[in-house]
């Protein structure tokens, strides 16, 4: 999986991904990550990307054109690099805004199946509508409230995505038993020692009965759910009728 971003402040990106699970993930060549300067690619003599918004209003707008000449740059190298594998298709842009659909775990895992995705970052008060409308594929939020950029927003979904590309943790299955994967949020766990502050680890745990045991994190995630995030329990028990029982 290859993520590009577009960005006015590639240092702030690559740093800030290039650490822990994702950078050794980048390492072992499960993923890449390249972040491309937009600043790169403006024609303006004084290096300048953004200007005064029509209309009047607060704040300043980055510009259409070293936009788009930064993703034509990027979608080329993309184009080529898979012409020599399978060819073809476009890949899609995303625009991290705070106008955008909310991010989620369903969302992630749709991503996580692109070979390429390509992440723009405004800063300003936004981007041209215009280069927006022609390169732009998905408007993503990470959640209602507004940032100065879209540079942090870009990182944590691509956090999001590469852990759930395969490899990139090193016990598969985690991905698929934690929070949100099942539309359920995950079960209390424990660790040495057994007894912590007057605290101790609940008996069924150490009892090495998995049935208990399956049973009795199913009930605590469903206790947890329902107290912590009463919608997304209502969602779960609607999609999970209790089977009739057998006469
Ligand atoms: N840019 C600024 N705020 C944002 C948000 N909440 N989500 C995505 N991009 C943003």
């Amino acid at each position: 999986m290859h993520f590009h971003i577009m960005t006015l402040f590639p240092e702030m990106v690559l740093d800030g991904l290039r650490t822990s699970i994702i950078g050794r993930a980048e390492d072992k060549g499960y993923i890449s990550i390249e972040a491309v300067n937009i600043r790169d690619y403006t024609l303006d003599r004084h290096k300048k990307v953004d200007d005064y918004t029509y209309g009047g209003g607060a704040g300043m707008l980055m510009q259409a054109q070293p936009v788009y000449d930064c993703w034509r740059a990027l979608e080329e190298n993309i184009a080529g690099r898979r012409a020599a594998s399978q060819g073809g298709q476009k890949t899609r842009v995303i625009y991290v805004t705070p106008q955008g659909e909310v991010f989620s775990q369903k969302k992630a895992l749709e991503l996580s199946m692109e070979e390429d995705l390509i992440f723009l970052c405004g800063h300003y008060e936004g981007i041209d509508e215009r280069v927006l409308e022609e390169i732009v594929t998905d408007y993503i939020s990470i959640g209602d409230y507004v940032l100065t950029g879209g540079e942090l927003p870009a990182m944590v979904m691509v956090d999001a995505i590469s852990r759930l590309v395969p490899g990139v943790l090193n016990n598969g299955e985690s991905a698929y038993t934690e929070s949100h994967a099942d539309g359920l949020l995950e079960y209390p766990q424990y660790s040495r020692p057994e007894v912590w502050h007057d605290k101790k680890v609940p008996d069924v745990l150490l009892s090495g009965h998995h049935a208990n045991i399956e049973k009795w994190r199913l009930e605590r995630s469903l206790e947890r759910t329902k107290e912590r995030r009463p919608e997304m329990y209502e969602a779960y028990v609607a999609a999970h009728p209790p089977r009739p029982s057998k006469k």
